[in-house]
């Protein structure tokens, strides 16, 4: 086996494509991230089509710009590794079958890595490159569990992680049973007429409003509900059952972005025109809802935070804080009950929605209170990138556990075990 160990990532589960150079899963070479917000931007939200019609424009130079920036040729790889799944099925063949196409040619092994286990290594690889003198394999250590977060656009999963055999073992102990935490962000957003992706901007805006101004709760999920003969609302909800999960551990977002709607509609959150723009009316849901295209104004979107503040209330900048505040909550409530179950010693929070400042700001107050060890990805590798697609491949690069040039993309791929309740 050389031992060199340069892995070649591509990542295209989603709108983001992205290639990276990781040497022996803890050197980052180079971490190149294409992103297509512009082209889905005016639709709200992610279109499969033109996600794959951009990643193919995409894949070939920003992998050049992966092994240019990282200063090898392609005949210094030792692998090349690729999301197989979870993702959007026509965005995740395009990386795959370039990865395929790279392996083949070069005569070198490819390895299927899962887009959630990357999420989780994205944590990981920035805790050794912060200066933990350790290997991946010593970065969680058996005798001390540790319980991941991976909260994104398409996912809020609770997962207790420990290295195993070379490899590593994840046990699912929650997950959201509708909407992701991440999506809820958009959506909200969407509906307040805050552009995509919406997180960031809710992130931003959150600072100026009263995070109790609004109290929003959220109810117990009863599993019962999700039993036999009722037929979950989602995809993601149907690709994995929920029923043996402790209910505790379950979230639910789409209440709260629900609760969001009526109250701007109880509290006629008028929109306030933007001058030079005649058209544009922020903060105001009803306007937009006629669009057929998703479009929320027929203006512009606010392209600053400046413009975005001159155009929200301060209600709708309260409700803002107030949302923020209370899906933070419930994410914070949810994963340390987890982790106490467990009994881990260490939470990893990843995912684009553990950029956010307020999350990061409380789940590391939280854990010091708890003398609990918090690890959260560096700001660019919380969203979707690549250098975590081959930091989460070195372990199963040295186990040989590589995929045939028959892998498929799996678009409702999931991770590990469901855990015994
Ligand atoms: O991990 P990611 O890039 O893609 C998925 O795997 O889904 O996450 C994207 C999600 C979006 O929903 C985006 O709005 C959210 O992460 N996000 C944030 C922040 N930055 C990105 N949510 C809240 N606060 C942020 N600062
Ligand atoms: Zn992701």
């Amino acid at each position: 086996m050389p031992d060199t160990g340069l892995i070649l990532a591509i990542e295209s589960s989603c709108d983001e494509t992205a290639a990276a150079v990781v040497q022996r899963g803890e050197r980052t070479l180079s971490s190149v991230v294409a992103s297509q917000i512009a082209t889905h931007a005016r639709y709200g939200g992610v279109v499969p089509e033109l996600a794959s019609r951009e990643h193919l424009r995409a894949v070939v130079p920003v992998v050049r710009a992966a092994l240019s920036q990282a200063n090898i040729a392609l005949a210094d790889l030792d692998a090349i590794a690729v999301t197989s799944g979870p993702g959007l099925a026509g965005a995740l063949l395009v990386g795959i079958t370039y990865a395929k196409a790279l392996a083949f040619a070069q005569d070198i092994p490819l390895i299927g890595v899962n887009h959630l286990e990357g999420h989780i290594h994205a944590a990981l690889l920035n805790e050794i490159e912060a200066g933990a003198d350790r290997g991946p394999d010593a970065a969680l250590d058996a005798e001390a569990p540790a319980l991941a977060l991976v909260v994104s656009g398409g996912h809020t999963h609770l997962y207790h992680a420990r290295p195993n055999a070379g490899g590593w073992h994840y046990s699912l102990m929650g997950r959201t049973v509708d909407d992701a935490a991440g999506e809820a962000f958009d959506k909200v957003a969407k509906l307040l007429g805050l552009p995509y992706p919406g997180g960031p901007w809710i992130d931003a805006l959150a600072l100026y409003g009263n995070p109790h101004a609004v109290p929003f709760a959220f109810s117990q999920i009863k599993t019962k509900l999700h039993l036999v003969g009722k037929t979950p609302r989602t995809k993601a909800a149907r690709s994995a059952p929920i029923a043996n999960l402790d209910p505790h551990f379950l979230f639910s977002f789409s209440g709260i972005k629900t609760a969001v709607l009526r109250y701007t509609e109880l509290n006629h959150l008028r929109p306030q025109t933007h001058e030079g723009h005649p058209n544009f009316h922020a903060c105001h849901p009803e306007r937009s809802a006629a669009e057929p295209n998703g479009q929320r104004f027929p203006g512009k979107p606010p392209k600053t935070k400046a413009e975005a503040l001159a155009l929200c209330p301060q209600q709708t900048l309260d409700l803002i804080a107030s949302f923020q505040h209370a899906v933070v909550g419930d994410l914070m409530k949810k994963t340390f009950a987890a982790a106490e179950s467990l009994g881990a010693t260490r939470i990893l929070v990843t995912g684009g929605v553990a950029a956010n400042r307020e999350l990061r700001a409380r789940f590391t107050a939280e854990a010091a209170r708890r003398a609990l060890r918090i690890v959260f990805p560096s700001l660019a590798l919380s969203t979707d990138n690549a250098a975590m697609i081959a930091a989460a491949a070195w372990p199963r690069f040295q186990a040989g556990e590589f995929a045939p040039l028959t892998l498929c993309a799996n678009p409702a791929l999931s991770l590990g075990v469901e855990a015994p309740r």
